[in-house]
């Protein structure tokens, strides 16, 4: 048996079309928790160290492949998609007679990787399938099961009878037998059916048929077999899902306060007492450590935020590290290359974009800040701007420690304000300010003496 599952080959199919789902876009390629369904399936059947994966494509053709330049696995061209069994018969030249052959399917994300291995491990003396009981207002194939209760063979739901479509215990879809064993079945199925196709779940007859026990194995989680048919289907995987994640993140000391409405399309680490409000959105690879507080409505993509930091409602931000301590938002934004010192603060209709603000600094309210090297204990007044960009090239603001930069100021890069600096309020910066002295451009104020508004 361990010579079986060391020698596994997986085949996964993703060539059709997916009607359902009334889209331009390959089934396979519509995204579950931001990623293409077919990654989620790749990553469980990378996980099993099988000897290859092949994936057979078809619908769609090179969108399908060319979302996945890196993935190490046979592309299988199925040129027209004449069902499941139609599928596999296109890959079985590809494996290898000793090998067992485990089937997914593209549209099946969520299947569970000790699921797979428990099904491997019973279908090495024939066959084994994956079933799971369902309430009856669905369309998966009928297990259909003899007096002994042995497995007899599997009816489709459009070829089923109405006694048939009563059965409980549905077909998931995934399967496993040794590939010289396929290679007797496959050739022997017909088309005879509602749909005209080529049923992969008709090897489950022909098997019996040789005298050959059919084992199933069923899921630990429904979600697992749970398949993406319709656009209706993939937002209640999405949920169940975006559920599970909420539970390991609870589970590892978070406080969500609403489990319901948190959204996790990556990974993302916390640290103990990290507290978050409902409605956030984390993509990508995000850490947050300890005693993290973050506000409602939040979307936080490939960032760190280190421990005791606060991040009020509406902030977004994208490839930021956030120093400990810090406070940013509300509705702030951090842009990728953003680096904020311990105990920084960024407040409200601030944008930040590659640039490092050094410890205790503040930028409150409604600036922009590109392209700068702040340094420690810097106050930047409202409605600052760095002019970063002159229609071709980007330059860099330097500003040193203990600067103070007045309201409404514009600073021209490339420029630098030196430490302990001043800059009055509403200068327009095109030179440096030297360190320690005050800076401004500003017209002398006039007051016109006896001028008069006119009248209606
Ligand atoms: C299939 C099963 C059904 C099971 C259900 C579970 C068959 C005949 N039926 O039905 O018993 O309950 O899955 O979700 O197998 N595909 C190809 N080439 C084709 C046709 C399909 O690669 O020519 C791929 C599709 O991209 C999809 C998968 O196979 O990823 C399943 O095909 P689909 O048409 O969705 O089968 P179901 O009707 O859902
Ligand atoms: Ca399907």
């Amino acid at each position: 048996m361990q010579g079986l599952l060391s020698s596994l080959e997986i085949i996964v199919l993703a060539a059709g079309q997916g009607r359902r789902m009334a889209s331009a876009r390959p089934k396979v390629l519509h995204t579950l928790a931001g990623r293409p369904l077919l990654a989620h399936v790749l990553d469980t059947a990378t996980a099993l160290a099988p000897r290859a994966i092949h994936v057979v494509y078809g619908h769609g053709g090179d969108r399908v492949r060319d979302s996945f330049p890196e993935a190490q696995v046979d592309w299988v061209m199925q040129p027209s998609q004449k069902g499941t069994g139609d599928a596999v018969r296109c890959a079985l030249p590809r494996l290898d007679d000793q090998s067992l052959a485990l089937v997914l399917l593209g549209d099946v994300p969520l299947i569970g990787r000790d699921t797979l291995k428990t099904l491997c491990e019973r279908a090495v003396n024939g066959a084994a399938l994956l079933t799971f009981e369902a309430s009856h207002d669905n369309q998966y194939g009928r297990i259909v099961r003899d007096a002994q209760g042995l497995v007899e063979r599997i009816v489709e739901w459009r070829d089923a009878t109405p006694e048939q479509r009563l059965i409980r215990e549905v077909n998931s879809g995934v399967l496993a037998a040794p590939v010289a064993r396929l290679r007797h079945w496959i050739p022997r199925l017909t088309s005879a059916n509602a749909q005209g196709e080529l049923y992969l779940t008709d090897v489950i007859a022909l098997a019996v048929a040789d005298g050959i026990a059919v084992a199933t194995a069923s899921p630990a989680r429904v979600a697992e077999v749970e398949g993406v048919n319709s656009r209706a289907d993939l937002a209640v995987l999405e949920r169940a899902y975006q559920d599970e994640r909420a539970q390991t993140l609870m589970a590892s000391g978070a406080q969500l306060m609403d489990p319901g409405r948190i959204d996790v399309r990556g990974s993302i680490v916390t640290g103990r007492d990290v507290l978050i409000d409902v409605n956030c959105v984390f993509e990508g690879r995000v850490e947050i450590g300890d005693d993290v507080h973050i506000g409602p409505h939040c979307v936080i993509r490939d960032s760190r935020i280190a421990s005791g930091a606060r991040i009020e409602a509406h902030s977004v931000m994208d490839g930021a590290e956030v120093g400990a301590g810090c406070v940013v938002g509300p509705f702030a934004r951090l842009r990728p290359g953003t680096v904020l010192g311990a105990r920084a603060r960024v407040g409200n209709f601030v944008e930040v974009k590659a640039s490092q603000v050094g410890a205790n600094s503040k930028i409150n309210h409604l600036s922009y800040v590109g392209d700068a090297s702040i340094g420690a204990r810097v106050n930047i007044g409202a409605g600052v701007i760095t002019c970063n960009y002159d229609g071709a090239r980007k330059h860099r603001t330097v500003i040193g420690d203990d600067a103070f930069i007045g309201s409404d100021t514009q600073l021209v890069a490339p420029v630098e304000v030196g430490a302990g600096a001043t800059v009055g309020a509403g200068t327009t910066l095109t030179k440096d300010a030297p360190a320690g002295e005050l800076t401004l451009s500003r017209v002398a104020q006039k007051t016109v003496n006896g001028w008069r508004r006119p009248e209606k």
